[in-house]
């Protein structure tokens, strides 16, 4: 028998640099943004499901860098965090990255060191794997959420306060969608229209809501599940929902953030064309994602607790002196946050920590994640895809994602099978929480 054909290759260049983009209007000054490409607010990067990614990463940034692929089952060596999983690439320096994505979905990419202050000046990136069968739309728009902190003049504000850091993040004063300010996105008229929306921004929460239509999420995380209504889903840093709704034959839908005392406006999508006629509405599921079910009858469970450092606690009641120092570019001076009462240490990624845990491979895991604070952490384990098993607050459907938003006190319980050898980060995606100890890893061996 021949073998199969080799998969097809999508070849991109991503060259970090500093660039302007204007993202206030005049007499504002263009917006000093570090991106991957001349295109704002980042690369769209669309290929087919079985098709392989070789991206060239040019480092024009004045310090180390790599890329973080978000979300994507990858081999451990192209997941690009440095020192744990890669060398990292100097400035000047160049770095490829090679892999067959193994699910179709939408995901992203971004540095994993320093990445408070080149997130808040933009440096991120969307990878969309399309299907290969499946559902049609008769738009597919993916949706950048992001806010900027920005001075009246354009410049790039304070991304990170110790308070903010020490509390909920570090908000942004400036909300956009694909880097623009409450964008109108033309929709065909009748339409069945694909949103695939991500939150790329390092702590806000989102609680989508499209004003004007019916809305059905199709897939958390790039990963399929059955369709649900839109309604109340919470959308933490990091998340992606694809989204299908039926555009009017005219006027507008508004896509709102209703997680605020008032929604904020975050898009609108106005209809244009002559109107489609498309029958009844429907949400057709997307195909499902061939991830490996977890074993639930055999499977460990590992307990991780989510918690303030008393250093944290300390400065909640406002006390600045004696924060304790480390010096390092991936990691902040300061420690306000801890994974099973274990910040990552002082000295940053050049020294790692022991893994939190070693995964026996092939094994079914139970991950219990306690969060033991009165905010909410989005939490993220890289290289896999886990079934959310359930909370003791809330019912959520069973599906899967690779984050999951902790409430406060909350506790979640999430499943997988340990199936992807190597070392595997598991931290917090409000990036100033992860960037003072809110992060660990599990190696899987
Ligand atoms: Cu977007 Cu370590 O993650
Ligand atoms: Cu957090």
């Amino acid at each position: 028998m021949a073998d199969a054909a080799p998969p097809e290759v999508v070849e991109v260049e991503l060259v970090a640099r500093p660039r302007l983009a204007r993202i206030l209007p005049e007499p504002a000054g263009p917006t000093p943004v570090a991106t991957y490409s001349d295109a704002f607010p980042g690369p769209v990067i669309r290929m087919r499901q079985g098709q392989r990614l070789r991206a060239r990463l040019v480092n024009g940034l004045d310090e180390h860098t790599s890329i973080h692929w978000h979300g994507l089952r990858l081999p451990n060596a192209e997941d690009g965090v440095p020192f744990l999983t890669q060398a990292p690439v100097p400035a000047g320096a160049t770095h490829t990255y090679d892999f067959v994505p193994p699910d179709a979905g939408s995901f992203f990419f971004h540095p994993h060191c320093d990445t408070t202050r080149l997130l808040g000046r933009g440096l991120a990136g969307l990878l969309i794997v399309e299907e290969s069968d499946g559902p049609r739309f008769d738009a597919d728009l993916p949706c950048m959420v992001k806010d900027w902190h920005l001075e009246p003049d354009g410049r790039i504000g304070t991304v990170s306060t110790d308070r903010g850091a020490a509390r909920a993040g570090t908000f942004g004063n400036v909300a956009t969608v694909n880097g623009s300010i409450d964008p109108v996105i033309p929709v065909p008229a009748g339409g069945d229209i694909r949103i695939r929306l991500f939150n790329v921004d390092s702590s806000r929460i989102l609680d989508p809501m499209l004003e004007g239509a019916e809305a059905w999420i199709l897939a958390v995380d790039g990963i399929p599940m059955t369709p649900r209504r839109l309604d109340g889903w919470l959308a933490g840093p990091a998340t992606r929902l694809d989204i299908v709704f039926r555009a009017p034959k005219t006027g507008t839908v508004r896509l709102v953030n209703a997680y605020a005392s008032t929604p904020r406006p975050l898009a609108a999508f106005r209809a244009e064309g002559t109107p489609l006629s498309r029958g009844r509405f429907r949400p057709l599921p997307l195909p499902a994602a061939a991830i490996p079910a977890p074993d639930l009858a055999r499977a460990e469970t590992l307990r991780f607790d989510f918690s303030a450092t008393a250093v944290a606690r300390a400065f909640a009641e406002a006390d600045l002196a004696g924060l304790p120092f480390a010096d390092s570019l991936c990691l902040s001076e300061k420690t306000f946050w801890a994974i099973n009462e274990t910040p990552w240490p002082d000295a940053g990624h050049e020294r790692l920590p022991p893994p939190l845990a070693v995964l026996e491979r092939g094994r079914t895991y139970v991950l219990e994640l306690a969060n033991l604070t009165p905010h909410l952490h989005p939490i993220h384990l890289h290289g896999h895809s886990f079934l959310v098993l359930g909370s003791d607050k809330r019912s959520l459907p069973r599906h899967y994602a690779d984050t999951v938003l902790l409430e406060p006190r909350e506790r979640m319980r999430v499943a997988f099978v340990a199936d992807n050898p190597g070392d595997w980060m598991l931290h917090c995606h409000i990036i100033e929480h992860q960037e003072t100890g809110m992060m660990g890893f599990l190696r899987v061996a």
